[in-house]
């Protein structure tokens, strides 16, 4: 049997991992869920609970994966015992129906490129301008040219394929962000929409915590890739033994920076557009930043460049969901690279097909494909793998944080500690108010 791939340098897994976070949850599902959920409320519990159950949930996927050097089920298969053995087909589960929207989304942002460029953007009518590009055969047709890509870049393997181009797409995303961010800042809604933005009304937080921690966990999970495997997976193709921890602060860190500077970009040129009623939703971006990019300077041009950088952003993102899938056939059935990625992308893309088609004109699949990945099977992977590290395997998860660390003290089991009871409450309380509202 061929010898398993690997990372070929140290900054190609950070790249890689900050590649599968950084995405359409950054800047597409973060600002239309801070909408939703009271603003500045829903803002701190999102990040109490990136810093305090999503980092320590990317350290139990790490140390997983790079402990088993297997793809999620084969590593579960490994390490588990009785029903723990099994877990990790929840992420299987969770890759397909994640991808599957993913890309259709991504497809409307490749939509939304080519409008710009054409200088398109609707200036009145923008919510029928993305009825229009949500739906039937157009939509259809971009979702499956994103799967064309990500099949081909994930293709090419580990080090060509998924290194390489994380290589080169995770500069571009923060450079053309950063690009976007301080030309935004030039416009003249730029003083009131900073104002706005960054000073918070954190009197809402009380008002109706039992939706916004619910959404704020799910957000959480999706913006960090986490629940499904991803960074067991790209942990397993780690060698060396470097500090986790450390890795997993700068991925956090770089993930929730990048959601911030999108808003140094939408909000400014939603504030010049004098567009103070936004449309709520997925279509958020679509509707309500296109319309506003029609009436701002070079808003044309600016869009496409915006989008572009999304388009990117949820590239980067895809090739990992895509190489959870890929590396459990690649490992469990000896199955070649290039056969694995191409059905599996196929089959990916008619999951898939029914958002795309979708002409209700409300975007019910999404809907449903969106709360069944977000609001079940990632939380669900989140808490089995923290009871999994925090009570089945600890000893195993100790040695592989320990690692890298001249001495971890007892920063160990202040983490072990963490899972075991507050994460998996906390997770358990969300899990079960999400089943029983989920399809409301
Ligand atoms: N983290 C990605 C984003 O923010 C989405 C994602 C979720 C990627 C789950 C992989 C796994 O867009
Ligand atoms: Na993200």
């Amino acid at each position: 049997m061929a010898q398993r791939e690997s990372w070929a340098t140290r900054t190609g897994f950070i790249l890689a991992a900050v590649g599968s976070a950084v995405g359409l949850g950054n800047i597409w599902r973060f600002p239309y869920q801070v909408g939703e959920y009271g603003g500045a409320a829903f803002l701190v519990v999102y990040l109490l609970l990136i810093a305090f159950v999503g980092f320590p949930v990317m350290l139990v996927e790490f140390s997983i994966g790079r402990y088993t050097e297997r793809n999620p089920v084969g590593a579960l298969k490994q390490i588990g015992k009785g029903i723990s053995s099994k877990i990790g087909w929840v992420f299987v589960v969770a890759g397909f129906v994640i991808l599957s929207y993913y890309s259709v989304v991504a497809g409307w942002i490749l939509q939304y490129i080519v409008i710009g460029l054409q200088g398109n953007y609707a200036a009145s009518g923008a919510a029928t301008q993305f009825g229009a590009t949500t739906g039937g055969l157009p939509s259809v047709l971009t979702h499956a040219i994103f799967m064309a890509a990500v099949i081909g870049i994930v293709a090419l393997g580990i080090q060509d394929g998924i290194e390489l181009s994380v290589k080169l797409m995770v500069p571009a995303i923060i450079a053309l962000l950063v690009g976007l961010a301080v030309y935004a800042g030039t416009l003249s809604g730029a003083g009131d929409a900073y104002a706005y933005y960054l000073s918070p009304d954190l009197g809402a937080i009380a008002s109706n915590w039992t939706e916004i921690l619910p959404a704020a966990a799910a957000q959480a999970f999706f913006t960090l890739s986490l629940g499904m495997g991803v960074m067991i997976t790209y942990a397993s193709y780690l060698g060396e033994d470097r500090n986790l921890a450390k890795d997993g602060a700068i991925i956090v860190g770089l993930d929730t920076l990048i959601a911030f500077i999108a808003g140094l970009v939408a909000f400014p040129v939603l504030f010049t557009a004098n567009l103070t009623e936004t449309t709520d939703g997925p279509g958020f971006i679509f509707v309500s930043l296109s319309e506003a990019f029609s009436s701002i300077p070079f808003g044309g041009i600016l869009g496409a460049v915006f989008f572009a950088t999304v388009a990117i952003a949820a590239l980067s993102s895809a090739i990992s969901i895509m190489e959870v899938v890929v590396s459990y056939l690649i490992d469990e059935h000896g199955i070649a690279r290039v056969p694995a990625v191409t059905a599996l992308g196929i089959a990916i893309f008619l999951v898939g097909v029914p958002v795309a088609y979708d002409q209700s004109g409300s975007l019910v699949w999404l809907t449903v494909y969106d709360g069944l990945a977000n609001q079940i099977l990632l939380i669900l992977g989140g808490l089995l793998l923290a009871i999994f590290v925090g009570w089945v395997q600890t000893d195993l998860g100790l040695e592989e944080l320990s690692k890298g660390f001249r001495n971890l003290g007892s920063w160990g089991m202040v983490w072990i500690w963490t899972l075991r009871i507050p994460v998996i409450v906390l997770l358990l309380v969300v899990l079960w108010y999400n089943a029983s509202n989920v399809y409301e």
